[in-house]
């Protein structure tokens, strides 16, 4: 079998952790298997006479020292590698829309992981919006009065949060009766400009927001992450505790309901986030959690994430 060629669109190199990131397990993984692997970011994306082009380093990973370039920066035709794999980090703007839309034109031509498509219809707090049952009760709206009203008729606390946001930005909690809602409404609303999430707040966050890997809808591994003494927030970013957890019955029944959707879209490699048994993000732009779970339980989803693509590989 001749060597696969990987490309792999993501954040400089130079930004990678090595026992963290999931992009870097996933190429280990695939240099492992003899291919060779393509970096770039999606500034170096091209189109050139009907063709997906990029400018490209060949690099070879390894640990501590992250990465090394074997040859490069050259010129490559994306659709003729044997899998893209679409790994670049949040935020989710415009020019990750944008990026998106390039990596459709090879579609046809090559695997792309996660199908940008797929990735760009499911924003991560809004697709679980397909699943209320699931959901803490939410709503999505910018209308002062309404967004005031539903807080109003929370049993509890609720949480405000921004619909593009990620590693706990902008994420507030306010207490029955809080008078500092209207003015986080404000805030986070832009006087009204932009949609904002009003959420039932859910108090098992303090065991933790617990992080599901799934591989085309298979739940793989979980690992809760709990909030710090002096932030309500179970973000990493933030100072989170990351600590092993099992899937359990009322996971795999999430798991169950959002996997139609997941395989429909394209989406093979997802983070979900629940807590207290209760869905808040479908995470697919690129999500994480490969190394935790790896180092907390020995499964290495990233062998299972390579064996799909070389299946779905087109000739
Ligand atoms: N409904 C909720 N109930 C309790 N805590 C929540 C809720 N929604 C979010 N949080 C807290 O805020 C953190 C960040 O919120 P999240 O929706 O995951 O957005 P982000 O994309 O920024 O991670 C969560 O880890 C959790 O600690
Ligand atoms: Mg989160």
């Amino acid at each position: 079998m001749e060597s696969r060629r990987y490309a792999f669109v993501m954040d400089p190199m130079d930004t990678v952790i090595v026992d963290r990131d999931s992009s870097f397990v996933l190429m280990e993984e695939a240099q492992r298997r003899g291919a060779a692997i393509y970096h770039l970011e999606p500034r170096h994306l091209r189109v050139r006479g009907g063709d997906l082009r990029g400018t490209a380093t060949r690099i070879r990973v390894g640990r501590p020292h992250v990465y090394e370039v074997l040859s490069g920066p050259e010129e490559v035709d994306l659709g003729a590698m044997d899998a893209v794999f679409m790994r670049k980090d949040p935020p989710f703007d415009m020019d990750y829309i944008f990026a998106t839309m390039l990596l459709d034109l090879v579609r046809e031509r090559t695997v792309v992981v996660n199908d940008p498509v797929g990735i760009r219809n499911a924003n991560e707090k809004i697709a679980t919006l397909r699943f209320p049952e699931i959901c803490p009760a939410t709503l999505l709206d910018r209308d002062m009065g309404n967004l005031r009203e539903f807080a109003a008729n929370a049993p509890g606390a609720v949480v405000v949060k921004p619909w593009d946001g990620n590693g706990g930005r902008g994420v507030f909690v306010a207490m029955k009766g809080d008078r500092n809602l209207g003015s986080i409404l404000e805030t986070l609303t832009g006087e009204g400009r932009r949609h904002v999430l009003v959420q039932h707040y859910v108090p098992e966050i303090r065991q933790g927001d617990k992080r599901i890997v799934l591989v085309d809808g298979e739940p793989m591994g979980a690992f809760l992450r709990v909030p710090g003494e002096h932030d309500h927030r179970g973000n990493m970013h933030v100072g989170a505790r990351v600590v092993p957890c099992d899937i359990g019955a009322r996971d795999l029944e999430i798991c169950g309901r959002i996997a139609p959707f997941l395989r429909e879209q394209g989406l093979l490699f997802a983070g979900i986030d629940v807590i207290g048994g209760l869905l808040t993000e479908i995470n697919v732009t690129s999500p994480t959690g490969l190394q935790e779970i790896r180092r907390f339980h020995g499964i290495r989803i990233e062998e299972a994430i390579l064996d799909r693509v070389e299946a779905m590989r087109k000739p």
